[in-house]
């Protein structure tokens, strides 16, 4: 095979990006994330294993790459493809990752071209393991994962589902489009970042956090429910740039339609009850808790188990009404964990007399929170746009204001204020 190396690729300031493939069934999915890729403008070079070219040819990473692709260090030596390849790229994420590749990184063991090149990268590296459970579950792949992590590798939590066969559990890779969306985000902060070393950038690394997102839903009878507009686009975007920061993710999601993204731990909820059980539990190993869900503050006093029905062309029931638990309340009474830093959200309108920021900001001290984000709502604002802006109010009584754009850029604002806010690890 030929050199299909970064020279292959004219300078044109677009990333430059290695796409490293080893040998498992999920190598197939990587097809579709080099395509992603190349689409959005990326110059790819595709290191596939000789074992992954068990799985798909040369000729498909040929053709879908518009290079041609190379597994060993021997082939057009004299320009030294390992060293070359390695030292231009902007981002090396390996799709699969298997056990043996985790292993193979995590020990400097460089025996083809790919594994050659992940000592040669300076830039951020992505693993998104792909193995069976017990293979991902072994002490040894945990080990190595850690070991990874430590070093400022970004190793993506797999996907919880159906494996190569029957076999359903954790070590599925994520979808493709997850797995493009944190690399286009970790590129994103990487260029952004300039200077700031690997550190920096996975600043996030090795903490747990807890996020909230969505709305809660309170049933009157089997078909209607109380509920709220909430989209979880926020909450999701908090969960996918806490990921790209290194971090272990678990959102508890109320209600949302949005895909599952990559690295994350989905808890699908419905009601208050149940978002208020699931955000306890799993608070007590959270270094951070982002409350972003929209919890609806009432429910009806009772449930009916059958459909209401219309007694007569004018009966219409009377619904009476409860307050539901404060969760974020709950949550900042009882630190589950010595400083645990606890973000809430507070959507307000204007009242007439105070602008909904000064309203919103009161909250800081009332919830006893960390970090509070306050953003004005209405018909045509925030609810299930992908943009919002907001103001964020930190305990120390600093302000920012984050100016309208992506929920990802007041996603990340707000975990910049997390990390201030955390102990050292
Ligand atoms: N929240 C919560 N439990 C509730 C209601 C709200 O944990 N039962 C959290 C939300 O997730 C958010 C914060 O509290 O982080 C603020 O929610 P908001 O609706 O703005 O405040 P309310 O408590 O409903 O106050 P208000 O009386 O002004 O509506």
């Amino acid at each position: 095979m030929t050199d299909g190396a970064a020279s292959d690729h004219p300078d044109t300031g677009a990333p430059r990006v290695v796409l490293g493939v080893s040998g498992g069934i999920a190598a197939y999915k990587a097809a579709s994330l080099l395509r992603l890729l190349t689409e959005s403008g990326h110059h790819v070079t595709v290191l596939p294993t000789e074992a992954a070219l068990h799985f798909v040819g040369a000729a498909t990473w040929a053709a879908l790459s518009g290079h041609p692709v190379h597994t060993d260090v021997w082939s057009d030596a004299h320009q030294v493809p390992h060293v070359r390849i390695g030292r231009r790229a902007d981002l090396v994420v390996v799709a699969p990752a298997t056990a043996g590749l985790l292993a193979k990184a995590a020990h400097g063991r460089a025996d083809d071209l790919l594994t050659n090149t992940l000592l040669t990268a300076r830039c951020p590296v992505v693993f998104a393991p792909a193995m069976h459970t017990e293979m991902w579950e072994h002490p040894a792949t945990q080990a190595n994962v850690a070991t990874l992590r430590a070093r400022g590798s970004l190793v993506i939590e797999p996907a919880v589902g159906r494996l190569t066969g029957a076999d359903t559990g954790p070590g599925r890779l994520p979808e493709p489009e997850e797995i493009f969306e944190v690399c286009r985000r970790v590129l994103a902060r990487w260029q952004a970042g300039g200077e700031a070393g690997l550190a920096e950038f996975a600043d996030l690394t090795g903490r747990r956090l807890l996020i909230s997102a969505g709305g809660t839903r309170e049933p009157l009878d089997p078909v209607r429910y109380l509920g709220n507009r909430s989209s979880g686009r926020q909450g999701y975007a908090l969960a996918s740039t806490a990921v790209a920061r290194g971090a272990e993710v678990v959102l508890v999601a109320a209600n949302t339609e949005l895909p599952d993204p990559a690295g994350v731990k989905v808890i699908r909820v419905r009601t208050t009850a149940q978002l208020r059980d699931a955000m306890l539990t799993e608070a007590v190993t959270a270094d951070a808790v982002v409350m972003a869900a929209a919890v609806a503050d009432f429910r009806p006093d009772s449930y009916s188990d059958h459909k209401l029905k219309k007694a007569d062309d004018t009966w219409a029931p009377i619904v009476h009404l409860v307050q539901n638990p404060h969760v974020l309340r709950e949550l900042t009474a009882n630190r589950a964990k010595p400083g645990q830093v606890i973000v809430g959200f507070a959507a307000e309108t204007d009242d007439g007399e105070r602008r909904a920021v000064e309203i919103g900001r009161d909250k800081l001290a009332r919830y006893g929170v960390d970090v509070l984000v306050v953003n004005e709502v209405g018909v045509d604002k925030a609810f299930g746009s992908p943009d919002n802006e907001a103001v964020i109010f930190a305990a120390g009584g600093a302000e920012t204001v984050v100016g309208y754009g992506p929920k990802e850029a007041l996603a990340d604002a707000v975990w910049d204020h997390v990390v201030a806010a955390l102990p050292p690890a």
